[in-house]
């Protein structure tokens, strides 16, 4: 007998008890009815005299150490299971949830952004709404210019109207800071154009402006030449033509060389292979004067692109009206970009 509960006691010692499978074994082993405590206490019944009294005690702890453990254990189990099971199911697959994604227009800005700013440019926002001033004058449009025309502008009223370029900010930085200026400025613009694949009367661009003393024309190419090699990659081939804004003078188009390799790259192209994906130019020193910067001094630089028509080459997307139907199956696609 003595033995016996020895042997029970290391037992117990020795047992682990991961999972509530575990614990029922236990409990079948030991402290059911066939168990091996019962048939223990089987023997003890049969004693007699002083082995009877010797034993009665050490047996009763021993059983007490056995069903103090079950119970330990099996709070333990417990309260695992009341914490795991909150609200979860743990059949579900690991990363099953689906999370959404930024839309490829905000992806396509923030890196443009990225890159300027790694240059120094600084990033300024302003109004979609705006008045005469910020929007057109500031920026040395002539009184009878097409651009204030009902044709491309949405007036608000006779003054005002939703921003048609984002050069309207740049007026408002140069208003309350000094040279030297580097700002970069993302916004959605508006243009009453008609509706196709290639246009909207809503797009977003991203314009620059760089303004201090001695900034040049190369300056200006250096810097867009990186941005383009850090966007299109090393191997993007750049072209610039010379181009009319009333804001810079002299003024340029950018293009980049998409080949004609495809049907898809001769439509964009329009047959010639580049692409255009910016407007730059001299700050007009009109403009400078226009905002109390010294033209005689201080000179300076200003480029605007399209982001929507950038994200259509990044991505491929054929229909620029994809973006904005905000069909989730559409935008499913970037949320791993
Ligand atoms: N503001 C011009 C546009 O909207 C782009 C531009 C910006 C061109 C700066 C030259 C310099 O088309």
């Amino acid at each position: 007998m003595k033995t016996k509960i020895k042997k029970l006691e290391s037992q117990l010692k020795e047992t682990e008890i991961k999972n509530s499978e575990a614990l029922e074994n236990f409990r079948l082993k030991f402290l059911s009815k066939k168990g091996e405590l019962n048939n223990l206490f089987d023997e003890f019944k049969k004693m007699e005299g002083d082995a009877k009294r010797k034993f009665g005690k050490p047996l009763n702890i021993l059983k007490q150490s056995f069903l103090s453990f079950f119970e330990e254990k099996k709070n333990e189990l417990e309260s695992v299971e009341d914490s795991d099971s909150e609200g979860t199911d743990k059949s579900l697959p690991v990363n099953g949830q689906q999370i959404g994604g930024r839309h490829p227009i905000n992806k396509v800005r923030e890196e443009i952004v990225e890159i300027f700013n790694n240059l120094g440019f600084i990033l300024s926002e302003g109004p979609e709404i705006e008045d005469d001033w910020h929007n057109f004058s500031a920026l040395n449009f002539p009184e009878n210019h097409p651009a204030r025309d009902m044709q491309d502008t949405f007036f608000v009223e006779k003054d005002t109207s939703l921003r048609t370029h984002t050069s309207s900010v740049q007026v408002r930085v140069m208003e309350g800071q000094k040279p030297p200026i580097r700002t970069i400025s993302p916004g959605r613009v508006y243009r009453n154009e008609a509706i196709s694949a290639r246009a909207n009367c809503f797009f977003h661009q991203v314009e620059g402006l760089y303004i201090d003393e001695g900034v040049s024309f190369a300056d200006m190419k250096h810097t867009l030449f990186h941005f383009v090699q850090s966007f299109f990659g090393e191997d993007t081939k750049v072209r610039f033509r010379p181009s009319y804004f009333p804001f810079t003078e002299p003024s340029a188009e950018m293009d980049i060389w998409i080949g004609l390799d495809t049907e898809e790259d001769k439509r964009l192209s329009k047959g010639s292979g580049w692409l255009e994906i910016m407007g730059c130019g001299m700050v007009d020193p009109n403009v400078l004067e226009n905002n109390n910067i010294d033209s005689k001094k201080f000179s300076g630089y200003a480029f605007g692109m399209g982001i929507d028509r950038i994200a259509m080459i990044r991505y491929g997307v054929k229909d620029l009206r994809e973006f904005f139907y905000n069909d989730v199956r559409f935008l499913e696609q970037f949320s791993g970009v």
